[in-house]
């Protein structure tokens, strides 16, 4: 990873880099304007300097990597974990209805998908979990998550519609996660569908179909009359399969919060999305700055259950604070510790606060770019 050079951390203060190269020295460091800076250095330097800079790796929110690799007899098959992306209004959640059976497009606000919601399907005796995202453009940075904590992306694209800009960012996001996509062609129904343009306009962003030659798969589908949503549900899995997605059900559970609200009679309502190991009732989870002792768990439909394995979304209920959505989240061991570790990432995020306040508003990210 690059670092920032005498250069970047001047042209973020504002200051000659001759200034900086002044202070190193006075520090006991020779450097030159391109040479780069060490965290300390940045900090010793910006303090002189008397500006702030954010050191944004102190706040990191992403699920734990396991400190030991899983020995692969322990590794079983998971469910794929399937994310539904796509402009606004062009189907996503009707034909997440449809693969489901159930009536959630009807039931929200004005039919506009505002968080994210996870299920389950079962398909050929295969679970698979699907996530709905908002195809709003006001969602960008939850789109940018959903592809993160995915296997498989099935863009929808509408037939009459074509590809518009929130296609074209999910595109980005699938790509930047180095996910498989799975193009739904949905609304073939309607009097004005044109497939043809629409595969015309995928082609020109390299997702050339199948049919056409290319290696995207593609599906024709109607979230309305049902027509093509077995096809797409039996290539998802097809897709799914060469991911070879395994886990190890043993370790402590880790994974990502999908959404969370408070709930004026329960508390805190999270939804988790389980990476690796098996969550328990009553084990003690940390997300971020939010933790406590999960005191019920209950699957997608709502009922409870004593514990839940990877690939997994589950709602639970016991946590402290609200988490943010695509937050990591880890299971500890004591809730002492737990404690701790949260308040130390609320420090690291006030800090972080602070200095967005500061005389100057880059931050290490932008140094290091
Ligand atoms: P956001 O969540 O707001 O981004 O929208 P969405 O992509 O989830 O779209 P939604 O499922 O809410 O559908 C938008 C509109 O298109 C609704 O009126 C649906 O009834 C309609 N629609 C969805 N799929 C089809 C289809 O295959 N055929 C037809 N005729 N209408 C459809
Ligand atoms: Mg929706």
């Amino acid at each position: 990873e690059p670092g920032a050079t005498v250069k970047d951390l001047a042209d973020a203060a504002g200051v000659p880099p001759a200034r900086v190269v002044k202070i190193l020295f006075s520090l006991g460091e020779m450097k030159t304007q391109n040479q780069t800076l060490t965290e300390e250095e940045i900090e010793l330097v910006a303090e002189e300097l008397g500006v702030r800079v954010e050191l944004t790796e102190a706040v990191d929110l992403s699920a734990p990597e396991p400190e030991v690799e899983d020995a692969p007899e322990d590794l079983i098959e998971k469910p794929p974990v399937v994310t539904v992306m796509g402009h606004v209004d062009h189907g996503k959640t009707s034909l997440l209805d449809k693969i489901r059976q159930t009536e959630v497009a009807a039931r929200e606000a004005g039919g506009i998908t505002q968080h994210i919601g996870a299920y389950q399907v079962e398909s050929g005796g295969r679970k698979v979990t699907f996530i709905d995202t908002p195809g709003h453009e006001a969602f960008t940075e939850m789109r940018a998550r959903g592809a993160k904590i995915t296997d498989v992306v099935v863009l929808v694209v509408a037939a009459d519609d074509g590809v518009m800009p929130q296609t074209e960012e999910a595109i980005e996001h699938a790509r930047a996660a180095g996910v498989p996509i799975v193009v739904a062609l949905n609304k073939i129904d309607v009097p004005n569908a044109n497939p043809d343009m629409v595969m015309g306009q995928l082609a020109e962003r390299g997702l050339t179909p199948e049919a056409w030659g290319g290696d995207t798969v593609t599906v024709p589908v109607s979230a309305k009359t049902g027509e093509g949503i077995e096809d797409l549900i039996e290539n998802i899995l097809i897709v799914a399969e060469l991911e070879e997605l395994k886990a190890n059900p043993n370790a402590p559970a880790s994974g990502y919060v999908i959404e969370s609200q408070l709930d004026p009679g329960r508390g805190t309502v999270a939804t988790l999305l389980l990476t690796r190991g098996t969550l328990h009732r009553g084990d003690i989870v940390l997300a971020g700055t939010s933790y406590g002792r999960v005191r019920a768990m209950m699957d997608y439909t709502g009922h409870r259950v004593e514990e839940a394995g990877p690939g997994m979304p589950v709602e639970i209920l016991g946590l402290q604070g609200v988490p943010e959505a695509g937050t990591g989240f880890e299971v500890v061991e004591h809730e002492r510790m737990a404690r701790a570790r949260a308040q130390q990432a609320e420090a690291a995020l006030r800090r972080q606060e602070l200095a967005q306040g500061g005389p100057t508003r880059r931050t290490l990210e932008d140094l290091l770019g």
